[in-house]
C-alpha cells in the first residue's frame, strides 16, 4: 500500500469509498465542497495496488491561522481494521508537520484518536459549538496552542453541513 496525493481521476472512487464507509453521503459531499472552496490542503489516498482503500482530507481552519482540521477519514468497509486508517492519520501528521502547520483539530472518538497524540485537554481552551467530548487537538509545534486565541472556526463547508 502507498499513501499518495489524490488526483481528479481519483475523486469518483473517493466519493464512493466515503459514502460506503459512513453509510450516507454527507461527508462525500463535504470533501467535494472543501476542494471547491479552496480550503482543502492535504487530500490523500491509501492506494492498494491501484484500488483506493482509504482517504483522508485535511483543510485549513479559518481561525486560528496555521491550524488544520482533519476530516473526514474513511476506509472502505472491506479494508477496515487492517491499519489503513492509522497509516493515513500518521501520514497526515507527518505531512502537516513537515509543511510547517502548527496544530490539527478534529472531531472523533477519543478511544481511536488519542493513540496518535490527539487529546481533549489540548482542545479544552477553544470555544466550539461541537460536542466537547469529541473535540480534540494535536500540537505540531511546541506551545503553538498556548499562543493561539481561544476560538476555532471551521471553513464554510463544515458550517453548511450543520
Ligand atoms: C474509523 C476508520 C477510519 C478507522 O480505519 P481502520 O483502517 O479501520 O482503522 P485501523 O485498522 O487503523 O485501526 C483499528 C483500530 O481502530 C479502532 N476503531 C476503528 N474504528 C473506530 C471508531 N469509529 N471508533 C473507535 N475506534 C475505532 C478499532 O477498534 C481498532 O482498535 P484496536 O487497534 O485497539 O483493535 C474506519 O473504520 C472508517 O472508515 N470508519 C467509518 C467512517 C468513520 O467513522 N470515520 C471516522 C470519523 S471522521
Amino acid at each position: 500500500m502507498i499513501i499518495r496525493e489524490a488526483g481528479a481521476s481519483d475523486y469518483p472512487a473517493i466519493h464512493s469509498l466515503t459514502e460506503a464507509a459512513f453509510g450516507w453521503d454527507a461527508e462525500a459531499h463535504l470533501i467535494a465542497a472543501l476542494r471547491e472552496s479552496g480550503d482543502a490542503v492535504f487530500d490523500l489516498v491509501a492506494d492498494l495496488d491501484g484500488e483506493i482503500a482509504g482517504h483522508v482530507l485535511l483543510s485549513a481552519l479559518t481561525i486560528p491561522p496555521g491550524a488544520l482540521a482533519l476530516a473526514p477519514v474513511s476506509v472502505g468497509p472491506d479494508h477496515q481494521r487492517q491499519g489503513i486508517g492509522s497509516a493515513l492519520v500518521h501520514h497526515s501528521i507527518g505531512r502537516a508537520t513537515a509543511a510547517g502547520w502548527s496544530a490539527i483539530f478534529l472531531l472523533g472518538d477519543p478511544s481511536y484518536y488519542t493513540r496518535f497524540g490527539f487529546s481533549l485537554d489540548a482542545a479544552e481552551k477553544f470555544e466550539t459549538d461541537y460536542p466537547r467530548e469529541f473535540f480534540m487537538a494535536l500540537e505540531l509545534k511546541a506551545d503553538a496552542l498556548k499562543s493561539m486565541p481561544p476560538k476555532v472556526e471551521y471553513p464554510a463547508p463544515f458550517r453548511e453541513l450543520g
